[in-house]
């Protein structure tokens, strides 16, 4: 019989103990041993949504693991510390390891996976990224053939969940984002979220695996969705153009190239029909081509199957490729090249189309499109340039920002991928 501990009965927590309640035949007739959910950890049970019937209840969470009985620790109580420190214990004492935490993996992955893999254990994270989706495993079993070229996803549900309702019902960043506290889907703080740091966090992930990537989670560019408004949503859509927040990976002559942004996409893009908290991330491969995974990306029991599908592989002894990371150079974001959206509030008055269009051909960034509307004593302009390094666009918008005539830069928002 296998003993499994688990730290954390809050969101995922419960979740996890609902498919055990729930599900427990199936995972059964999957499972080559018996097991058991034996000690369920956490400060306060008041949060915990399942029935956790003859689970027994700790709030130590030392004692689970030295309990000899218990070969897998569950930890889903998120956050860097003391959630880093419980894993390291953890394995250290020879006990397999889950966790859903993607800020710990992002930040220390590397040296808890050397602590498994010196201790003979494993630790699994499916539930780290994209909730729901199947996409580290994919990554460590079937995709292994291949040389991983590019990775782009919506890795962060609220974010989505709010770009989607500002698009379908032209509603304000900010009377969203209240929505989507009130709905539970974004947190009281959502900083993390709409800063685009948990999807960096992810990214971070998603590195490891795909690269074999000892990244530095500081050397990913990260903007979040707060200066995306009403207004950069309408012309967007008026261009044909969604705006996402994507999470890009490139390998490419040894480089690799990591950024966090909203993007202006074709609306027939696949990933601009992904909607709401739901997730979606394309794999590139040199073997297979494209592959596209997508599912729901955040949610108590969607995400508890992923950490359940790990449960069974560590019961099963599942073989698995091990990641070994390494350092890879990576890319000057200067470099980077995209093409840009930039919106200016103006002064409107004679000859400020025609500096700002100066500036942009000084700095050799051609203009794909333009459009300026009057608003009384001010003018708004929206310009769309073709290929364009970061350092140029920089360049470029230092110089337009010190124009008297602007009054703003008030959007600048990469388009297409
Ligand atoms: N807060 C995350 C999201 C879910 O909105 O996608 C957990 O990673």
């Amino acid at each position: 019989m296998i003993k499994i501990g688990l730290i954390g009965a809050g969101t995922v927590g419960s979740g996890v103990v609902h498919i055990y309640n729930n599900n427990l035949e199936k995972l059964k007739d999957f499972a080559k041993d018996d097991f058991e959910i034996k000690t369920v950890c956490d400060l306060d049970f008041s949060k915990a949504t399942a029935d956790l019937g003859k689970i027994n209840k700790s709030s130590n969470w030392r004692d689970l693991i030295a309990d000899t009985e218990i070969k897998i620790i569950v930890e889903l109580i998120g956050g860097e510390e003391p959630a880093r420190t419980m894993i390291a214990t953890a394995l250290e004492n020879k006990k397999n390891v889950v966790t859903a935490n993607k800020m710990v993996l992002a930040k220390h992955g590397k040296e808890l996976l050397e602590i498994a893999n010196k201790n003979n254990v494993h630790l699994l994270y499916e539930a780290a990224v994209g909730g729901a989706i199947p996409i580290i495993k994919p990554l460590k079993t079937t995709l292994v053939p291949n040389k991983i070229k590019g990775i782009v996803g919506i890795v962060n549900g609220t974010t989505n969940y709010i770009l989607t309702k500002m698009t379908e019902k032209e509603a304000k960043y900010a009377d969203v984002l209240k929505e989507a506290q009130k709905l539970g889907y974004a947190e009281a703080d959502p900083t993390s979220d709409v800063g685009g740091f948990d999807s960096m966090y992810k990214l971070a992930v998603l590195s490891q695996v795909a690269f074999g990537a000892d990244v530095d989670y500081k050397d990913i560019l990260v903007e979040g969705i707060t200066d995306v408004s009403q207004n950069d949503i309408a012309y967007a859509r008026e261009m044909g153009l969604i705006i996402k927040l994507l999470a890009i990976a490139r390998y490419e002559n040894e480089e690799l190239e990591l950024r966090v942004h909203p993007v202006a996409l074709d609306k027939n893009h696949p990933l601009a029909t992904v909607n709401g908290v739901y997730n979606a991330i394309y794999v590139e491969g040199d073997a297979v081509g494209d592959v596209m995974f997508s599912g729901r990306g955040a949610g108590s029991i969607p995400t508890a199957s992923s950490v359940w599908a790990d449960i069974l592989d560590i019961i099963n002894e599942t073989p698995y490729f091990t990641e070994k990371l390494k350092k890879i150079k990576i890319k000057d974001i200067a470099e980077v090249q995209s093409e840009y959206y930039f919106r200016f509030r103006l002064k409107d008055k004679p000859g400020v189309l025609a500096d700002i269009s100066g500036i942009f051909a000084r700095n050799n960034i051609s203009i794909k499109n333009a459009r300026q509307e009057g608003l009384g004593e001010d003018a708004e302009l929206v310009i769309v340039s073709h290929i364009v390094s970061e350092k140029a666009k920089n360049k470029a918008i230092e110089e337009i920002a010190k124009l008297d005539s602007v009054k703003k830069v008030s959007s600048i928002i990469r388009v297409g991928i």
